[in-house]
């Protein structure tokens, strides 16, 4: 195969929309692997990419193909032909879109899929849990000790609370109903941000530790100030091939559990897009070529 399907925008900002395009293919490089995409998550960052809110390493080009989550088939390059992987784009640096029916990406973004998982179940993993895996290494929580997850019910929120449990943390999730008591815990994750940003903060005792995943609507403080000797972090999910394989061990052994609420077909992405940016949605959206 010389060409692809992807689904894809000329431009970004308001009124942008995918459309099919047809794309060359790309041979992989050294250190490089060709997987033949078998189905791709779709994330909070693709709408944020689309709408012109969302800053790339280099400067963009298009036709943006947008996508952070792969699960697929290596076709060729440097990893066993045929393996069962999953991988993240690493869109911001590689603006690489799993939106595509191939994806030709650097060998360290790879894991072999989880032998337990279907593709559609297997490529909601890498964004959300290498963001969250990321998120309580720099929490440096020990088992026993008490952590705030505020969105738990999303996919970055599940993952960690899930983890989390299974370092032997103390975990609290509240939902929108929901305030933790002031000063009560060790340590909050923040992947909502606003007023439940400013509740999950409020909830760290003096000199405990928070990460937040969406610094963008950081609000206690100001732009990131330390009150009561508590230094908020960003945590800014990176690919990580050898965390991805973690990840991976952890689903095998049933530590965290994946749930789809509805998968499309890659030509549907427009679809999917609007129905995320709509909310309310419980579980990922999945596109399969
Ligand atoms: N920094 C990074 O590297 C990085 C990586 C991945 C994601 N992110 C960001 O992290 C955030 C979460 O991502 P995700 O994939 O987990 O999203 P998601 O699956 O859509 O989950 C979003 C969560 O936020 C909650 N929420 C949304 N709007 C809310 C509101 N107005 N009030 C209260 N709760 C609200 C939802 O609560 P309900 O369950 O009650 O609806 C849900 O638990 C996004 O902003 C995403 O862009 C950052």
């Amino acid at each position: 195969m010389t060409t692809m399907r992807v689904m894809a925008t000329d431009r970004v900002g308001p009124g942008a929309a995918l459309r099919p395009h047809t794309l060359p293919v790309r041979r992989p490089a050294d250190g490089e692997v060709l997987i033949k995409v078998m189905a791709a998550a779709v994330n909070q960052a693709d709408l944020g990419m689309v709408a012109g809110n969302y800053r790339w390493y280099d400067e963009l080009r298009l036709p943006l193909v947008p996508g952070y989550d792969v699960a697929g088939v290596v076709e060729a390059g440097d990893w066993e032909i045929g393996a069962a992987v999953i991988a993240s784009t690493g869109h911001s640096r590689t603006q690489v879109g799993g939106y595509a029916e191939y994806v030709t990406l650097p060998a360290g973004h790879l894991a072999a899929a989880p032998a337990n998982l279907d593709w559609v179940e297997a490529a909601t993993l890498p964004l959300a849990a290498l963001t969250a895996h990321q998120a309580l290494d720099l929490l440096d929580l020990d088992a026993g000790q008490t952590l705030v997850v505020n969105g738990a019910r999303g996919a970055v929120g599940r993952f960690a609370a899930e983890l989390a449990v299974a370092r032997g943390i103390s975990v609290l999730t509240p939902d929108r109903t929901t305030t933790p008591a002031p000063a009560s815990v060790d340590a909050a994750l923040d992947v909502v941000g606003g007023p439940r940003a400013r509740a999950a903060f409020a909830a760290v005792r003096d000199g405990g530790r928070y990460v937040t995943a969406v610094p963008e609507f950081w609000v206690p403080g100001g732009q990131f100030t330390a009150e009561r000797g508590i230094e908020p972090t960003i945590v800014r999910a990176e690919p990580d091939g050898r965390r991805l394989d973690e990840i991976v061990r952890a689903a095998e052994a049933g530590q965290i559990t994946t749930t789809v609420a509805k998968t499309f077909a890659l030509t549907e992405a427009a679809d999917a897009l609007e129905l995320l940016r709509a909310g309310g949605v419980r579980g990922k959206l999945v596109l399969v070529p």
